[in-house]
């Protein structure tokens, strides 16, 4: 297993966010929607008609970055504004003489800032003068008419930023503060990485203004008040707790949030049910991974318009319900993994025909999962981006109709009795990504894969393949990772000679084809893999010198073993 570890080490290590740990390679870290943050050269340039793009651009990175705000950016357009949460290329900024209802809160802030430590007497004075300009304030006014301001307590803006980490340096805690209870214009309360401390108190049911509450990793702790089912303007509710012992918990508060479209629950210790937060029907987005609560079933009170579901570690068991997914044309990701669930998968999705990202891993390993085929039907998901289906009990061989799967760019499928051959793969041209270690998969490596020119890995260990390395993967120059080792048990492996086309894998980092029945020499060619660290041979028929390699530059686990 010592390849599959360097390999998952290699694959982090190009993540740029941090990793979950896991013992599968798929990287998933919480996401709601599958679509990706701004690029560095999509600033909005143009169409910043802020005065502040700085705030801006802080504000949408961050907003498709987490993705509490429905995201309006995909890879291919910018899409027309559909829905209020808070859409962040229609709001307008307001400056301090435009926004009427802000001053009014000038005297809180002030107090508020000052008792936490977070500005000094002097830097206070802006509260009065110039309110909207503070860097953790940004008045707007939303498309419906209201006017007020997020306070955006993230600790990557720079005021902010150095106070919470001296209070982290000094391990220093601060007590919520309660004037945040007196505040009358705001529109949006985000709090993320700060060391607050306490409970919210029922003053919460103050803020009727709120159409954002986002309390995320803090160190508060205990129940929500009753009175947040006051609060029927809030779209967005986001409670993530601190990873440590204490952290929220209790019964959710019963409530009629009757314009709640997000909900986003991580980390916490809540109990009983789901069902007395809300009428559930017309929310878009729910989001609960490891939130305490435990979920026999998925809520059957889900409405229509679901656009995101995440049930994760929820302890959901059994089969899904006939027909799952049929009721939601609008749904994009369905992410149910870390649970106890078996029987069929959800062939029905097919009927959410823009369906993007899939996750439905790692469903109680070797205890059950999913069983039986991969259904045909998804092979009409023609937007699909994400598949993983790793850690579950599948079998049967990969549908001839998922060759349609033509947006398809991460796909998993490790760790299952899969079987057949892997031809139909090869038509996934735009795939990245591709696990399929620990399965039954017979015969060669598809040509079709040398076509994919965006194949970054590619891992097939513990299969049953053989035949001869094509030297049509040579083509797929973008590849970082290739885990093709251990293939021997059954048909004997791969075997013939290392292709010398795959000397033009100049971005390849690893290779593992350890356990093969392989012969030959190392070709010369494959003296230009100069990005290769690791390289895994042990356990072939190989024979001749280690000229070609022996001076690449990045090389360092290099093993040979059991060779000729
Ligand atoms: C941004 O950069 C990427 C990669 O460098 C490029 O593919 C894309 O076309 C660029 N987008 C714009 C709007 O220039
Ligand atoms: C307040 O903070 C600012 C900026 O950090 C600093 O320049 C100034 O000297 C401080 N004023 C007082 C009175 O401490
Ligand atoms: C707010 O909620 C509390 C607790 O649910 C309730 O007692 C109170 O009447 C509510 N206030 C308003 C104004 O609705
Ligand atoms: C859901 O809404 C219906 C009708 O609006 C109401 O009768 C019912 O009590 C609500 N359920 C919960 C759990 O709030
Ligand atoms: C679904 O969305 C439509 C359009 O926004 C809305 O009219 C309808 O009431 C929503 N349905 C539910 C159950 O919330
Ligand atoms: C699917 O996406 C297309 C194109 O973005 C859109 O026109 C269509 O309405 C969407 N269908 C549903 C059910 O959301
Ligand atoms: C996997 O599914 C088969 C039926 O297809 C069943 O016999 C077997 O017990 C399952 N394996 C596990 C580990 O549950
Ligand atoms: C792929 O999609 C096309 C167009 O919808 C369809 O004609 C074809 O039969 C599909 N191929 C398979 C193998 O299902
Ligand atoms: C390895 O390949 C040789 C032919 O090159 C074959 O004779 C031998 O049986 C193979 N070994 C295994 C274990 O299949
Ligand atoms: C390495 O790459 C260069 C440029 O692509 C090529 O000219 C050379 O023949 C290659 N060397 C080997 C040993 O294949």
């Amino acid at each position: 297993m010592q390849g599959v570890l360097v390999f998952l080490e290699l694959w982090l290590a190009l993540l740029p966010i941090q990793a979950a740990p896991s013992s599968h390679l798929i990287h998933r870290a919480p996401r709601l929607l599958p679509e990706r943050a701004l690029q560095a050269n999509e600033s909005y340039d143009g169409s910043c008609t802020w005065t502040d793009c700085t705030k801006w651009n802080l504000l949408s990175s961050n907003v498709n970055f987490r993705l509490i705000f429905r995201p309006t950016v995909t890879s291919t357009e910018v899409r027309p504004p559909q829905s209020l949460i808070l859409p962040v290329d229609t709001i307008d900024e307001l400056s301090s003489a435009e926004c009427g209802p802000c001053a009014a809160d000038a005297d809180a802030f002030r107090r508020l800032t000052l008792n936490t430590g977070l500005v000094n007497e002097t830097e206070a004075a802006i509260f009065g003068t110039d309110f909207c300009s503070v860097s953790f304030i940004v008045c707007i006014r939303l498309p419906d008419g209201a006017e007020g301001y997020l306070m955006l307590l993230w600790d990557q803006m720079d005021q902010v930023d150095r106070w919470a980490a001296s209070l982290r340096r000094e391990g220093k805690t601060v007590p919520f503060p309660s004037e945040v209870y007196e505040l009358e214009a705001i529109l949006g309360l985000w709090i993320w990485s700060i060391p607050f401390e306490g409970q919210l108190t029922e003053d919460i049911g103050n803020l009727a203004t709120l159409r954002l509450l986002a309390l995320e990793h803090t160190h508060m702790y205990g129940r929500l008040p009753a009175s947040l089912g006051n609060l029927t303007s809030l779209k967005v509710l986001s409670i993530v707790g601190s990873l440590q012992e204490v952290t929220f918990s209790g019964l959710l508060p019963p409530a009629r949030l009757q314009s709640l479209d997000f909900l986003w629950i991580m980390d916490t210790s809540f109990g009983g049910s789901l069902d007395e937060l809300a009428n559930l029907t017309q929310l878009k987005y729910v989001h609960l991974r490891r939130p305490g609560l435990r979920l026999s079933h998925v809520p059957s009170t889900l409405g229509p318009n679901l656009t995101s579901l995440t049930l994760s570690d929820v302890g959901l068991s059994g089969p899904l319900s006939d027909g799952f997914g049929s009721t939601w044309p609008y749904l994009l990701g369905l992410d149910l993994s870390d649970n106890q669930l078996s029987g069929p998968l959800p062939s029905a999705l097919d009927n959410a025909m823009n369906l993007t990202y899939i996750e439905l891993c790692c469903q109680g390993g070797t205890n059950g999962g999913f069983q039986g085929r991969l259904p045909a039907e998804w092979g009409s998901l023609t937007k699909l981006e994400f598949l993983d289906l790793e850690q579950n009990n599948l079998t049967g061989a990969i549908p001839e109709q998922w060759v349609n799967l033509s947006s398809l760019q991460t796909l998993n499928l490790g760790h299952n009795g899969l079987s057949g051959t892997l031809e139909a793969l090869g038509m996934l041209r735009n795939l990245k990504d591709l696990y399929l270690s620990n399965n039954q998969f017979i015969g060669q490596v598809p040509d079709g894969l040398g076509e994919c020119r965006n194949l970054m890995f590619f891992s097939a260990a513990y299969n049953q393949l053989s035949g001869s390395l094509r030297a049509a993967l040579g083509k797929a120059t973008d590849i970082r990772g290739i885990e093709l080792c251990c293939q021997e048990e059954t048909n004997g492996g791969f075997e013939g000679s290392l292709p010398a086309e795959w000397g033009s894998l100049t971005k390849l980092e690893f290779l593992n084809l350890r356990e093969n029945n392989l012969t030959g020499a190392i070709p010369e060619q494959w003296g230009n893999l100069s990005l290769l660290w690791g390289l895994d041979l042990r356990t072939n028929r190989l024979s001749g010198t280690l000229d070609a390699i022996g001076w690449l530059p990045n090389l360092w686990e290099l093993s040979l073993g059991n060779n000729r």
